[in-house]
């Protein structure tokens, strides 16, 4: 079953027929929310809203590993996750929709893995390519089916916030080939690895980054919300027809 991990703007996925919603515990305690069970043209998914269902969990605070392993138990097999970004590409502007490829991890203080010592074996996982290939592949044919705009491709750079960041952050962040910028793409992803999920993310162009076209004098929060809410019902649109592919 298809997993969709809702980030800011997609707290509820107005296209799922909801059946039931479930609590789970887990080792690493509560997941942000409690997990939406129901169908999107017929298919089964469930939906989590890794903010919570009331937008109140930032990012730093988020229980990836609870999250994570909640869906695995579930009989998750796939995880498309959304996350609005910031972008640093100068070919990147608000409302684009964008299919990273790679990601680097600028994190810290996160649980950012399961294998965490005790009495288990140490266990490296391989990361070389963060994203699903095959399930970037059906992102990028339910687009073009959808009719959905999607960058294919790009370098997400994980940052911790909840701060935005300076504009020589962002300076370094371009020097190290990272196109946009995001607070929640780690450790998700890896964790998804590590729980061998096909993980894949729809990137949320929201803003220029600090310091870049519109936002070279400051980052304007409320124009932020006003392109998520237009961005978001093409989202919609593509997650449908994701579904509709996986047949
Ligand atoms: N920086 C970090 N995270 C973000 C941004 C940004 O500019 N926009 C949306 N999430």
């Amino acid at each position: 079953m298809l997993a969709i991990i809702g980030g800011s703007g997609l707290t509820r996925l107005s296209t799922l027929a909801v059946a039931h919603r479930e609590v789970v515990r887990t080792p690493f305690g509560e997941p942000s929310s409690a997990l939406l069970f129901g169908q999107i043209a017929g298919r089964d998914v469930v939906f989590l809203a890794r903010h919570g269902h009331g937008h109140t969990i930032p990012p730093h605070r988020v229980n990836y590993r609870a999250n994570l392993w909640a869906l695995r138990a579930r009989e998750v097999d796939t995880i498309l996750a959304v996350a609005s970004v910031g972008a640093i590409a100068p070919t990147h502007a608000p409302g684009d929709l964008v299919l990273p490829r790679q990601i680097i991890d600028y994190t810290s203080g996160r649980e950012a893995t399961f294998f965490d010592g005790g009495d288990r074996k140490v266990v490296h996982v391989d990361f070389t390519h963060p994203y699903s290939a095959g399930l970037r592949e059906r992102c990028l044919v339910a687009a073009r089916t959808a009719g959905v705009k999607l960058y294919d491709g790009g370098v997400y750079a994980a940052v911790s916030g909840p701060r935005l960041e300076t504009a020589a952050e962002i300076d370094r962040l371009d020097r190290d080939g990272a196109t946009l910028v995001g607070m929640t793409g780690m450790p998700e992803a890896a964790l998804a690895r590590e729980l061998d999920l096909p993980y894949a993310s729809i990137a949320v162009v929201v803003n220029h980054a600090a310091g870049r076209g519109e936002s070279a004098q400051l980052v304007a929060m409320d124009r932020i919300v006003r392109v998520l809410e237009t961005a978001i019902e093409e989202v919609k649109l593509l997650i449908d027809q994701v579904v509709k592919e996986m047949g």
